[in-house]
């Protein structure tokens, strides 16, 4: 476990023992804790305190301020009162059945998401989980070519209440939806917000997803509509921000960083694509642990991967270490990640599609 990690361990321990009044439970546990970040010892947390009265607000505020500053290594706490309650919460569009919901995301066009996406699908279906791939990249669908299924045909089947629904295309153990399978590969695809909201929704209420540990979402680049239109119809369990290790990369990675904390979503962590002599090396690591968000290990920039992408053979899947050894670390740090979000969040009720 690295140091950034071990911090951001003691700050939530800390925040466990800080409750608004005996019967209510603790921050962390009923989901009170917005934007935890630190850097070079401060600290910085909001707390939801949506209808607490103004005096019990201050004294959360103080007592969280407090408990921080009693931390060894912290030398400033930065404690302020949320906006209001994200507007994720009422998300109840996920698929009955699918455990977690995770987003691959960018701030910047062709850092490798969608590669990332194919590799952590890919591999989490080779350590036995039953895992689906949604293509929300619905202006350049790139995945069917990456998992070689270009051709295929989601066909249709009988849902609950003989409700027709689409049957994902499987690959490599994985089930796998994408626009791509529904429009012309030559016709641009010219989407107005109606009609986007519309499909991306259509991809997680009209698919037989069936019982799924993990759906990995792979969305276009930036911090567009489709990203604001899933986390509004589904709870995540969390994203994965992906960048280079180029300056201008991670500027851009903050952003899609921002824009996911401020509506609620758990940063599962970043990855570090293409790492390496051309684009040097630790950059978007180092980056992350100054943001206080968990790495999640670095890609190196490989053109195998490349090959890969093209063959439709996911490098996850290789023999060769050299290549798949960097991809199946970082499905484990994913695995991690996910695992230590959900020991976090409040319990969830069980979620039903939106008829
Ligand atoms: N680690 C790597 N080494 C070498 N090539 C890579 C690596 N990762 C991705 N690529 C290649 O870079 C190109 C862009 O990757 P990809 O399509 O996954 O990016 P993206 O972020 O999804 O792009 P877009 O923003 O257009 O959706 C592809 O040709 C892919 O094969
Ligand atoms: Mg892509």
């Amino acid at each position: 476990m690295n140091s950034r990690t071990a911090k951001t361990d003691e700050i939530l321990a800390v925040l466990k023992t800080i409750r608004l009044s005996a019967k209510d439970q603790d921050l962390v546990s009923a989901g009170k804790i917005r934007g935890l970040t630190h850097c070079d010892g401060a600290v910085k947390a909001e707390l939801l305190l949506d209808g607490v009265a103004p005096a019990e607000q201050e004294r959360a505020l103080e007592a969280t301020r407090k408990a921080l500053k009693a931390i060894a290594w912290v030398t400033a706490a930065n404690v302020s009162v949320a906006e209001s309650a994200p507007a994720t919460t009422p998300a109840t569009g996920n698929p009955v059945g699918v455990r977690n919901i995770i987003a691959v995301a960018s701030g910047k066009g062709g850092v490798g998401k969608s590669t990332i996406a194919v590799n952590l699908a890919a591999g989490l279906a080779a350590m036995g989980a039953r895992t689906g791939l949604l293509d929300a990249d619905i202006y350049g669908p790139s995945i069917p070519l990456m998992l070689g299924v270009r051709d295929a045909k989601p066909q249709p089947v009988e849902g609950p209440g003989g409700k027709q629904l689409f049957g994902p295309v499987s690959a490599h153990g994985v089930k796998l939806m994408s626009m791509g399978f529904l429009v012309e590969e030559d016709k641009p695809v010219i989407w107005r917000g109606p009609m986007l909201h519309g499909a991306l929704r259509q991809f997680f209420s009209d698919v037989a997803w069936g019982e799924l540990d993990y759906l990995i979402v792979d969305l276009p680049p930036g911090t567009g509509d489709v990203a604001l239109t899933m986390v509004q119809t589904v709870q995540l369990a969390g994203v994965v921000i992906v960048s280079t290790p180029q300056q201008v990369a991670m500027l851009d990675a903050r952003k899609a960083l921002n824009m996911f904390s401020e509506t609620g979503v758990s940063i599962l962590g970043i990855t570090e694509n293409m790492s390496g002599a051309i684009f040097g090396c630790g950059g978007a690591l180092r980056w992350a642990e100054e943001q206080g968000v968990t790495p999640l290990g670095s890609i190196p920039l490989d053109a195998r991967m490349c090959a890969s992408g093209d063959d439709g053979i996911p490098a996850v899947l290789s023999r060769d270490e050299a290549i798949s050894g960097p991809l199946k670390r970082f499905v484990r740090e994913v695995v991690s990640a996910v695992d230590r979000r959900n020991a976090e969040a409040p319990a969830r009720k069980p979620l039903s599609i939106k008829r």
